[in-house]
């Protein structure tokens, strides 16, 4: 395998970077590409494979070939590979963040290169917690030993999105090979050369078939990969829609599944909160800077309707600040859109907002139709105010930077809103009052609550949703133990007769 292989620009053309199958860069069988974009300036930046069910199976079995002798590999030798892989990535973060910057329309300053720097350190968290991988002994008794075994279920497939490529990437890749898995994991077809490029790293220092990387399309890729009959595990990250296929897939088979999907998470304002440092928290919540392609966006505003409009007056000042732009300069806050489907989809929301006649516009609106932003996907952060929680708008995942507030006068009001949604993945709390954050906090039925905070997940905390935001947790000890492992439990018989 070349090292160079990702950064050589193929003359005159393309450059075209290849998958990862049994240790080997590999194209697809079929012989066929797929085009990346990057999409701020709507301009093809590389060709991948386009694999399918024969790339899948090719993959599978290499991981099932090599299972085995990774299973067996003492868990501490595991982690120490991993050590050394978050070594040679801290070696290579600035490569990693322009690439995932071009290829994502994500800014490389506040999204990029903090995606890129985190991936490193979620390969130096899962390296030191291969010898936590711990069985228990159940008290039965003087005349028996009963111990459980935490044991790698086997080949792992893993399907992620593009939003935050390598950062999923690295989560479904540390988690099931630190628990002695193998996996087969399929990049997503708007965002793989950063995930390739972590895989040429990792490459560097695994045997062949322990990590396969393919590309490829959601049904011509991901359907064969969920479907593939050795694989024991599957792991998703995406839209909810996808998320019932895998799990279909799932119950065919009777394989584990855990899914992350999306959300519409509440940001609750109190009437004390009425401050500068809420207002900045609330546009981190909104993953403004992420164009607000986040499923943990705080994307429904709950706000006291004592400070409705004086919150709404510091929220627009601060947030119509934030630059618009190329993603790959350094300036630059907010990045574009993923590609046109989703573009247009944000629009379409944004379009709905204008037409309602019960709809307060308090900034944005539909994107430039000429100038510098007009040549990429770059939607514009925009609120709505009088929203109704059971508009469309309030309900559905939106993925791009609309807000909708609403106001509220009883805690319980604001709780039973919040609580209105078949999503339930993340959820902020604002204000000074411990006991209302508390109570709030308790009573909110999603899976990660921040109280006067609006900050991306850290390792070691669970991480993933309540309702139809998911199944399992990852980001953690427990996750990986929960997702990655199966107990088996031995139970030895002390009082067998004595021989002789
Ligand atoms: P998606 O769920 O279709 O794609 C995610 C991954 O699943 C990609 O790798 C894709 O190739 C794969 N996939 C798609 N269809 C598949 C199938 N039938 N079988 C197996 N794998 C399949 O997400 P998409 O289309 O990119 O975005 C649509 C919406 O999904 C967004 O607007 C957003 O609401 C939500 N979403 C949520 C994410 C999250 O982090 N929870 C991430 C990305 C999207
Ligand atoms: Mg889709």
């Amino acid at each position: 395998m070349s090292t160079t292989e990702q950064t050589r620009p193929a003359t005159g053309a393309l450059r075209h970077v290849r998958m990862l199958i049994d240790g080997k860069r590999v194209d697809a069988v079929s012989g066929q590409v797929l085009t990346v974009e990057n999409p701020g300036r709507r301009t093809p930046i590389a060709t991948i494979p386009r694999g399918a069910a024969e790339d899948v199976d090719r993959a599978v079995q290499a991981a099932h070939r090599a299972f085995p002798g990774w299973s067996r590999t003492v868990p501490r030798q595991r982690g120490r590979l991993l050590l050394r892989i978050a070594e040679a990535l801290e070696a290579r973060i600035e490569e990693l963040a322009r690439t995932v910057a071009e290829e994502t329309g994500n800014a490389i300053r506040t999204q990029a290169r903090p995606e890129a720097t985190l991936v490193a350190d979620i390969f130096r968290y899962f390296g030191g917690l291969a010898g936590e991988l711990k069985g228990e002994t159940i008290p039965l008794g003087e005349h028996v030993l009963s111990y459980t075994r935490r044991e790698p279920l086997g080949v792992v497939g893993a399907i992620i999105p593009w939003n935050a490529p390598v950062l999923l990437g690295a989560l479904k890749m540390t988690a099931a090979l630190c628990a002695g898995n193998t996996l087969v994991l399929k990049a997503a077809e708007d965002a793989p050369l950063g995930v390739l490029l972590v895989a040429e790293v990792c490459q560097e220092f695994l045997p062949p078939g322990v990590l396969n990387v393919l590309t490829g399309l959601g049904e011509e890729a991901g359907g064969p990969l969920a479907e593939h009959p050795i694989v024991r595990k599957l792991s998703f990250t995406g839209s909810t829609e996808v998320g019932k296929i895998i799990m279909r897939a799932a119950a065919e088979r009777i394989v584990p599944v855990s899914l992350e999907l999306g959300g519409k998470s509440p940001a609750i304002v109190y009437q004390d909160a009425d401050e500068d440092w809420v207002v900045d928290g609330v546009i981190a919540g909104m993953r403004f800077t992420r164009q607000s392609q986040s499923c943990t966006a705080g994307s429904r505003l709950f706000l006291h309707q004592d400070i409705f409009d004086s919150f709404l007056d510091k929220l627009t000042k601060k947030t119509t600040a934030l630059k618009l732009g190329d993603p790959l300069d350094e300036a630059t806050d907010i990045g574009s859109i993923i590609n046109e489907k989703q573009f247009r989809k944000v629009c379409g929301y944004v379009d709905e907002g204008l037409h309602r006649k019960d709809a307060r516009l308090v900034f944005g609106g539909l994107p430039p139709a000429d100038g510098p932003l007009s040549k990429g996907y770059f939607a514009i952060p925009t609120v709505f105010a009088d929203t109704s929680n059971d508009w469309r708008l309030a309900r559905e995942e939106i993925f791009g930077p609309v807000l909708v507030a609403i106001p509220w006068k009883d805690e319980e009001d604001a709780i039973r809103m919040a609580n209105d949604s078949h999503y339930g993945l993340a959820a902020y709390v604002w204000t000074h009052e411990i006991g209302s954050a508390l109570r709030t906090a308790h009573a909110i039925e999603s899976g990660w609550v921040q109280v006067n905070q609006g900050l991306g997940q850290s390792l070691g905390h669970s991480y993933g949703g309540y309702k139809q935001s998911g199944i399992g947790r990852e980001f953690s000890l427990e996750g990986m133990l929960d997702s990655f492992t199966q107990r088996k439990n031995v139970t030895v018989n002390l009082n067998t007769p004595r021989r002789g």
